[in-house]
C-alpha cells in the first residue's frame, strides 16, 4: 500500500513515500539491512558530533525483540505483534567528555532515528515509530543506565496486509495523510507571525 504525502511543494520520493503503517509482514529484515538503517542514524548530524543515541535492536524471536514487545501499550501490542525487528531508542543526556548536560541529546536522537526511517523507506522498508510503551518497565528489563532517557519504540519491516488489522488501526491505516500547512509553522518578524514565502 502506497499512501504518498500529498505535499504542497516538491519534495524527495523518500520524504514523500515514508509513511507509518500498522499493517507489518512478519518476513525477516535481512542483517545487512538492518545495519544499514543503523549506519544510516550513525551519519546523522549532531551537537559537538557528540552522537547521544543509542539503540537496543531486537530480531523477531530473540529476547530483545520479546522485551520491547513486552514493554509496549496493549494498543501498539495489537498491531505490532508480527513486525519483525523492534527497537528502541535512547538519548544520552550529557556529553562524556566532561558530564555537562547535552541539551540538544533528544533532538539529535530524533534526527537519528529520521535518517534511519529514510534510509529504511530507500530499502522499500518501513519504520513506526512509538511513544506508547513502559518506558520504566524497559529500564528494568535492560539495564539502562541513568541517564540515558528512553525515547521511542521502532518498528521496522515491510509492510503487510492492512485487511489482516483489528478495527481502529485499519481505520488509521487508510486515513488520509494530513499536515498543517508550512505557512502554519514558518514565522518571520516575530514568533507567530506568518512568514509569508508563498
Ligand atoms: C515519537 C513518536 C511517537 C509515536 N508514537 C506512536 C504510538 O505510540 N503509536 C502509534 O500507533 N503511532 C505512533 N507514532 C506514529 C505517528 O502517529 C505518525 O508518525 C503520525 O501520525 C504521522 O503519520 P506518518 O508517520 O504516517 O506520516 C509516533 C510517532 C513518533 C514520531
Amino acid at each position: 500500500m502506497d499512501k504518498p504525502a500529498p505535499a504542497d511543494h516538491p519534495v524527495h520520493d523518500l520524504i514523500g513515500g515514508r509513511w507509518s503503517p500498522y499493517a507489518f509482514s512478519s518476513e525477516a529484515v535481512a542483517r545487512e539491512q538492518v545495519l544499514s538503517v543503523l549506519e544510516a542514524a550513525r551519519w546523522a548530524a549532531s551537537s559537538y558530533n557528540a552522537q547521544p543515541w543509542s539503540f537496543l535492536v531486537g530480531l523477531k524471536g530473540d529476547e530483545t525483540w520479546q522485551g520491547v514487545y513486552d514493554c509496549l501499550v496493549d494498543a501498539n501490542r495489537a498491531w505490532a505483534s508480527e513486525v519483525p525487528v523492534l527497537m528502541l531508542s535512547m538519548a544520552h543526556e550529557t556529553f562524556p567528555w566532561n558530564g555537562k548536560p547535552n541539551r540538544h541529546a533528544q533532538y539529535d536522537t530524533g534526527q537519528a532515528v529520521a535518517a534511519l526511517a529514510l534510509q529504511a523507506t530507500d530499502l522499500g522498508l518501513f519504520v513506526h515509530q512509538m511513544a506508547g510503551f513502559d518506558a520504566e518497565a524497559a529500564r528494568t528489563r535492560f539495564a539502562i543506565p541513568p541517564g540515558h532517557t528512553l525515547m521511542a519504540a521502532i518498528a521496522l519491516g515491510s509492510a503487510g496486509d492492512p485487511d489482516t488489522l483489528s478495527v481502529p488501526p485499519a481505520a488509521r491505516e487508510r486515513a488520509p495523510r494530513e499536515r498543517g500547512a508550512v505557512s502554519t509553522f514558518t514565522f518571520a518578524g516575530q514568533w507567530g507571525e506568518e512568514a509569508r514565502l508563498a
